[in-house]
């Protein structure tokens, strides 16, 4: 059965000072009415053939559980890391629950803090990769790109496998600016959607490849969790032994058997300030702005305001003002903003 795992543990400090510690970006509304997470379980609901599987921080259990039950999600037990060790040890939590669970579910690895446009689009694709996905292949979806994001996996596709889906001839996490004009310029190359889908057993084999020291480490902090009904609480000391690191690093670039399908659903990760300024409406002149802004002679501006805010004159640049903080930067260099969080973190 297709059972999806909503990755929540994210603390998407690029998205400071809206996203916080204790209310990361994807309990936010920050695209329409519901938070991302709530958003991305309705987006595969209708394809989910077992209870999804959540892997959030301790800290923020009761926000999960909450937003999650208004859109009757159905999860069981949520996963709850103590401390964030990255993609690659959350997704084998995920995937030791679903082998303990029984069987060998396909697994459909979803970041929580994601907006696709087109539902629709998005669930055929899932249909279509898998078969892919069943015989073993550790399958990403490819996005299109349009601009030398250096916040991204680049994937260059090869021979056609099964249907639209390709193999994976050369799969790079997050390359510099140079390298990702260069690709852009060639052509052939796919942005990483961050969305998987694979057998958890599959997974836990390439894992066990690749990295064994982080399947040891999952492994062991699982065998040690403290089970209630609404949450496995993975065991904090095996855990924070746990090395952190990325799927698309601890796996992707290096398993022989990826695999890539095209995926067109007007998906964007709104990662980064740039990103959401891309995702949001904009108006004539380039702009989006949310709540009270008066802007004169501007082009290409985000602008959220909680309160009044004015801006003239201004191109490309990101203001965000809330109650205690505020951000102006240029759209090129929002990246940095996590650079901005870490100083604030070792000041205080
Ligand atoms: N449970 C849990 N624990 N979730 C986590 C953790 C963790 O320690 N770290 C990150 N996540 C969640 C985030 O909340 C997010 O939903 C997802 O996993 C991906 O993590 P990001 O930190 O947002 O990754 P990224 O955007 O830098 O890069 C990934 O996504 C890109 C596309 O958006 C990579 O897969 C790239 O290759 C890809 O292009
Ligand atoms: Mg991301």
């Amino acid at each position: 059965p297709l059972r999806p795992v909503l990755l929540s543990g994210g603390a998407g400090t690029r998205l400071w000072p809206l996203s916080r510690e204790a209310y990361p970006k994807q309990f936010l509304p920050l695209v329409g009415e519901r938070s991302m997470l709530q958003d991305t379980w309705l987006r595969v609901a209708p394809l989910a053939e077992a209870p999804p599987l959540v892997v959030a921080n301790e800290a923020h259990r009761f926000l999960a559980a909450e937003q999650l039950r208004q859109v009757d999600a159905g999860a069981e037990a949520i996963l709850l890391e103590p401390v964030g060790r990255n993609t690659a040890p959350a997704i084998a939590l995920a995937a030791l629950q679903a082998s303990a669970d029984g069987g060998d579910p396909l697994l459909l690895v979803l970041p929580s803090d994601h907006v696709v446009h087109d539902a629709g689009a998005f669930r055929r694709a899932v249909a279509e990769a898998r078969p892919a996905a069943e015989a073993g292949a550790l399958l990403t979806f490819g996005v299109v790109p349009t601009a030398p994001e250096t916040g991204y996996g680049y994937i260059r596709a090869g021979a056609p496998r099964a249907g639209a889906v390709r193999t994976v001839e050369r799969f790079v996490e997050k390359p510099d600016a140079a390298t990702a004009q260069a690709w852009l310029d060639e052509g052939g190359y796919y942005w990483n959607s961050g969305m998987f889908l694979f057998r958890a057993q599959r997974y836990l084999d390439a894992l066990a490849q690749h990295r064994p020291d982080i399947l040891a480490a999952c492994r062991e902090a699982m065998a040690r969790a403290a089970r209630d009904i609404d949450f496995v609480r993975v065991d904090a000391e095996a855990f924070a032994a746990c090395p952190a690191d990325s799927i698309d690093y601890a796996v992707m670039e290096k398993t022989r058997d990826a695999a890539v399908l095209p995926l067109d659903a007007g998906w964007s990760d709104v990662g980064s300030w740039s990103a959401l300024w891309a995702a949001s409406p904009r108006d004539a002149d380039g702009n989006a702005h949310h709540g009270d802004v008066v802007s004169i002679d501007c082009r290409d501006t985000l602008v959220h305001a909680e309160k009044l805010v004015a801006t003239i004159g201004l191109e490309g640049v990101v203001v965000v003002d809330t109650p205690d903080a505020v951000l102006v930067a240029h759209r090129d260099h929002v990246q940095r903003v996590k650079d901005v969080v870490a100083r604030l973190k070792d000041a205080g």
